[in-house]
């Protein structure tokens, strides 16, 4: 657990979002060693928690995982029979990492948040976000960057630590901002939950939204 609370150190204190993507730059090569070393389950929880949403076929479910570092949440995913996903995280060397496992389709080097993508619109089934909602990391201006980005219908699926959610630096709350979009009619949210043992003895917590 050093390197992480190292790392969450490391958040509360740096200046900016570009420092943040340096830091992961150099982490990337021992990133995935350290979290599984601090007993590391996000990724697993949120690829079962789409996995039951999709009990049948799973191969042409179309995934934009976002902040996807190293790829353990890809790797999860594949495991759960999901073919069809792309990558998008702001670090090169955390993409170049996540691009050596060979479960993303398509690789994105870009930061999420208020600015459109190049992506048309309602292009994926699903959305999902592990491990990225803490200080100099997402903020609630992505949100509906996400709304634009799923189908009808379809997901958005985010997990964290309460306490990191509580530290991103923003206008409203992030929790806030899901709750006013649900209350604007564009997604309703399926599942809330606290889960145990997310990180070392931590608990993490976990949103699903479905999309109007
Ligand atoms: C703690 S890692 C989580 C990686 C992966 N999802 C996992 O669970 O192992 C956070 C990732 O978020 C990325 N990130 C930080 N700010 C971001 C932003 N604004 N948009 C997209 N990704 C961002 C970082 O580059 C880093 O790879």
């Amino acid at each position: 657990m050093e390197n992480i609370k190292a790392f969450d150190k490391y958040c509360q204190n740096t200046a900016s979002k570009e420092d943040m993507t340096t830091y992961y730059d150099s982490w990337s090569s021992k990133y995935d060693q350290d979290l599984d070393a601090a007993g590391y389950r996000g990724p697993s929880m949120i690829a079962k928690a789409l996995a039951e949403l999709y009990p049948d076929t799973r191969e042409n479910v179309h995934i934009l995982d976002v902040a996807s570092g190293t790829g353990l949440v890809g790797e999860q995913l594949a495991k759960q029979g999901f073919l069809l996903i792309d990558a998008l995280d702001p670090s090169q060397g955390m993409i170049d990492k996540a691009k050596s496992k060979g479960v993303y389709k398509g690789m994105i080097c870009a930061y999420f948040d208020e600015k459109e993508l190049d992506i048309k619109a309602g292009s994926y089934d699903a959305i999902t976000i592990v491990g990225a909602c803490s200080a100099k990391h997402l903020t609630c201006g992505c949100l509906m960057e996400a709304v634009r980005l799923i189908k009808p219908g379809g997901f958005f699926l985010m997990s964290t630590r309460p306490l990191s959610l509580q530290s991103v630096e923003d206008k409203e709350p992030f929790e806030t901002r899901m709750e006013n979009i649900e209350k604007e009619g564009k997604w309703k949210c399926i599942r809330k939950e606290i889960v145990p043992r997310y990180l070392d003895k931590n608990d993490g917590v976990i949103f699903i939204y479905q999309i109007a």
